[in-house]
């Protein structure tokens, strides 16, 4: 058993740990603040601490978390660009992530901004109800026999390439290190994607060579019109360069499920409060821009399987059992 303060709680978190936990039997205290420097402090009597995208574990947090005794850190998501790991490595804390849980969650979602920009069937749905049955401005495109470009081919790019196979497209992936593909799917290097591709999803991590990798003069040589998905992590478009693209029509359809800086709005009800940040507003002004809030990993069996490996990181923590969740 272990003292675990999960921080970034909403109530699904709740539900979800407290269903699978009842067969490890950790002891789970569930904070809703984030995690921060200034937060820190609530994981007191705790061993560990659970965490999710948008908790901020940098050099100072650890520091603070570790003077409270706390010696391992779980992630529950795949993405691990919030946690200083070579601080936490020189603290002892030991890192587990849950690199894996369904890739065809995010997968899905990213297909469903495809299918919702490109259709329209926001702006159906919303017309139909209001009894208006005009098609005008609701035009489309066939998916079949055009070319979708991924941006990184690992689980997620993987399971989003088989669907969209499905759909008669071309398939082309860019990948520095994946040199074997499935079936399908055709490898290119980076400008050819770029260039070349109708629709863009990116799949790749957010790191130093990533960050802002789709940035002004990659839109410049994109298609006319482009779709640009990014289910990633927000910080590898660079923002204020898409909204340029997109008021120069370069930028055909945007749709995000992640944000540069999603930290200060994501996951939380601010419809009676004044948004500050100009970007995410101006990006909601455009009638070709979806946005959605980090929701890509929000199923049932996502959030079963993130539970469940998140508990079981901690109980091989506790045991010193040889796991490859570790950082
Ligand atoms: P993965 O590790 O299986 O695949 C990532 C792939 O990106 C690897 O094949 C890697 O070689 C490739 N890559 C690395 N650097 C690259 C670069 N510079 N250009 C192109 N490709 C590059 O990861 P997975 O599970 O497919 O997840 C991908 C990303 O999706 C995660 O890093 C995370 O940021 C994001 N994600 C988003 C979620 C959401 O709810 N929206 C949920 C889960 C993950």
């Amino acid at each position: 058993m272990m003292r675990v303060a999960i921080f970034s709680t909403q109530s699904y978190d709740k539900q979800f740990f407290n269903l699978v936990n009842a067969s490890f039997d950790h002891e789970l205290t569930f904070l809703e603040p984030a995690l921060s420097a200034k937060t820190a402090i609530l994981a007191e009597g705790c061993e560990a601490v659970c965490v999710f995208v948008n908790d901020l574990v940098d050099a100072e947090t650890l520091k603070v978390l570790h003077q409270q005794g706390i010696h391992t850190l779980v992630l529950r998501c795949a993405g691990f660009n919030q946690v200083d790991l070579q601080v936490a490595a020189n603290l002892g804390i030991n890192v587990f992530r849950v690199p894996s849980y369904s890739p065809e969650a995010v997968a899905e979602h990213a297909v469903a901004m495809i299918m919702t920009l490109n259709r329209k069937t926001h702006k159906a749905y919303n017309r139909v109800r209001e009894g208006n049955f005009s098609l005008e401005r609701l035009i489309g495109f066939n998916l079949s026999g055009k070319k979708v470009g991924l941006i990184g081919l690992g689980q997620i790019g993987i399971a989003f390439a088989r669907i969209m196979r499905g759909f008669g497209t071309e398939v082309l992936a860019y990948d520095p290190v994946v040199s074997d593909v499935p079936a399908g799917i055709r490898l290119v290097d980076y400008d050819t994607l770029i260039s070349t591709a109708d629709v863009i999803s990116i799949h790749c991590p957010l790191n130093e060579h990533t960050r802002h990798m789709i940035n002004q003069q990659v839109f410049e040589k994109m298609k006319d019109g482009v779709m640009l998905i990014n289910t990633s992590r927000g910080a590898i478009l660079d923002s204020s360069d898409a909204i340029e693209a997109l008021k120069q029509g370069k930028l055909g359809y945007l749709g995000i499920d992640v944000y540069e800086q999603e930290d200060k709005l994501f996951f939380r009800d601010l419809s009676e409060s004044l948004i500050a940040d100009e970007q995410i507003l101006r990006l909601m002004s455009f009638p070709n821009v979806l946005i959605t809030a980090h929701q890509g990993f929000f199923t049932t069996e996502a959030l079963t399987e993130i539970a469940h490996t998140t508990l079981q990181n901690l109980s091989d923590a506790q045991n010193g059992t040889a796991n490859q969740n570790k950082l």
